[in-house]
């Protein structure tokens, strides 16, 4: 399975999926690492490992035509699914109808909870109890397609930002690889905004 992923910033979630495939615990194959953001850290990462990368920059590009140069590229590198991680922009109607059901994103939060930015930040001032992660499949609207996988961790009396936020993102770390997996294996179907993930079969 061949991936395509999308950062703009750190890419701790890139780098997961990269150990994951290293560590032969997931079974796909990094392509390409696209940012719109010629300084993102995470750029670093796919050079050490010798990952093909690729800056896109949007200044003064329409969303559509970025999208179109970003599809291009995913295209050229035979990319199957593409997986946005901490990629900040919204993607066009072309670029979904490009990977029909087959672009990932993940979000740190319990979705519907908390769309959009610091949702770390505003479960803590919401007070929730229990927040997490999410992965899902990216429709047109802001962290709104359907959920494959979610993760759930306490908020803690003395949780700050920086300490829930640290707490959401190891999961993070482990359920965007296993939502590849389950996508790789052929197990997951969508029917309407469930997702379902068969079992996997006996041995
Ligand atoms: C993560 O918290 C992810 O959930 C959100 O953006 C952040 C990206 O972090 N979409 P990283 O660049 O993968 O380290």
């Amino acid at each position: 399975m061949r991936l395509g992923i999308l950062i703009s910033g750190r890419g701790s979630n890139f780098e997961a999926i990269a150990n994951q495939i290293a560590r032969r615990k997931l079974d796909a194959e990094v392509a390409i690492v696209i940012s719109n953001r010629a300084d993102a850290p995470g750029l670093e990462i796919a050079r050490q490992r010798g990952i093909p990368l690729r800056v896109i920059a949007s200044a003064g590009l329409e969303r559509e035509a970025y999208d179109r140069l970003v599809v291009d590229e995913l295209r050229t590198h035979e990319v199957e699914i593409v997986c946005l991680a901490g990629f900040m922009r919204l993607l066009s109607a072309y670029f979904i109808r490009s990977f029909p059901s087959r672009i990932l994103n993940i979000h740190p939060s319990l979705l519907p909870a908390f769309p959009g930015l610091d949702a770390q930040r505003q479960a803590l001032e919401h007070g929730v109890k229990i927040t997490g992660c999410t992965v899902h499949f990216v429709d047109e609207f802001l962290d709104s397609g359907p959920i494959v996988i979610q993760a759930a961790v306490p908020v803690l009396d003395n949780d700050t930002v920086e300490s829930l936020s640290a707490r959401i993102l190891s999961q993070e770390h482990l359920i965007y690889s296993r939502a590849i997996q389950y996508i790789a294996d052929g197990r997951v179907t969508i029917e309407g905004r469930r997702v379902k993930i068969r079992e996997e079969a006996a041995e």
